[in-house]
């Protein structure tokens, strides 16, 4: 039994080992293979204090997949819009038996918070600013589904990258995995410090401008800028022009070059329809099919790994930003 936090602080060899189990539950995740029936008699809660629609779903999917079963907790409707703590909320789920608690909250740190006060299973389904680790999962899941591997490879993640945990979590992955990373935007929402990242091979860098950032780039991850996180500010009017994917952009892409996005894509700022809609490049929908099955691999890891005690599966070398209030 174990928590799924972070993906800095992860092994190079687990890395892989989730991904390779996230690549053999794809043609479950599609409905091509029987569901199994590993989590059976077993409830899984997902805590969502942030809204969600791709991962909160992915995650219910995934149990369902795995034949156990699921409920959702979202602030609206229960005692969180009452005031009741992230914590104190948790601890009262898992007197109902849960077997794994899914947490989503805008506290950076705020899925550890959980995790010290709960024994059982927390995942992280995206804490704040700080991580998003089963999105990186999917992402390099999706990625090495293409390429075979990441090793050596260029992948440029462009956008507000200062507020975004998946940035930060599939930055860990890359370099962990050998890729090289070059993070993209504006100065404003381009932090240096995520070039401290690097926990493996690859080489994280920082680049303000976009179109030379292209230049022989494999893939091209897009984030939307995150206005509920205050980001507004920090975005001109020419954002689009600056920053935005174009076709006009994509048209000088090599032709193995594919486009990811999280979502929820902000069509017309970060990403052009046609874009978005390539048939050729885009593989955002395919991301989703692997965020079923990367959630399967985490949630089996996470509690049919057992061992007695509760032990973080990863812990973050950067305790401090466990605190940083968003
Ligand atoms: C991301 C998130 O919530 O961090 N979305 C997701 O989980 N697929 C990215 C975002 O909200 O921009």
């Amino acid at each position: 039994m174990s928590d799924f936090l972070t993906i800095a602080g992860m092994p190079r060899q687990e890395l892989l080992r989730l991904i390779a189990a996230t690549r053999k539950n794809v043609p479950i995740a599609e409905g091509r293979s029987p569901n199994r029936t590993t989590l059976s008699g077993r409830v899984i809660a997902n805590l969502f204090f942030e809204d969600s629609t791709r991962t909160r779903c992915s995650f219910e999917t995934a149990v369902h997949r795995l034949g156990g079963q699921v409920f959702n907790l979202t602030p609206s409707g229960s005692s969180i819009s009452k005031g009741e703590s992230l914590v104190d909320t948790a601890r009262n789920i898992e007197c109902m038996g849960v077997a794994a608690i899914v947490v989503r909250c805008a506290v950076s740190g705020g899925a550890k918070m959980v995790a010290d006060g709960v024994k059982c299973p927390v995942i992280n389904a995206g804490d704040g600013r700080h991580e998003h680790p089963t999105q990186a999962i999917l992402d390099v899941s999706t990625l090495m589904e293409e390429f075979g591997s990441v090793e050596g490879r260029t992948v440029a993640i462009v956008g507000d990258i200062t507020n975004s945990r998946v940035a930060r979590s599939v930055t860990h992955a890359l370099s962990t995995l050998g890729a090289h990373v070059r993070l993209v935007g504006p100065p404003t929402l381009v932090s240096k410090s995520f070039e401290r990242i690097t926990q493996g091979p690859g080489i994280v860098s920082t680049i303000n401008n976009l179109d030379s950032a292209l230049d022989g780039v494999d893939a091209v991850m897009m984030l939307r800028v995150q206005f509920e996180r205050a980001a507004g500010g920090a975005v001109s009017s020419d954002y689009r022009q600056m920053f935005g994917l174009t076709p006009q952009r994509i048209a000088k892409l090599a032709s193995h070059v594919i486009i990811l996005h999280p979502g929820p894509m902000n069509r017309g700022i970060e990403i052009d329809d046609r874009v978005a809609d390539d048939p050729q490049r885009s593989r955002i929908l395919r991301q989703v099919t692997h965020g079923v099955a990367a959630r399967m691999a985490v949630l089996e890891m996470v509690l049919l790994e057992t061992t007695s005690e509760k032990s973080p599966v990863t812990n973050s070398n950067s305790p401090a930003e466990h605190r940083i209030e968003v």
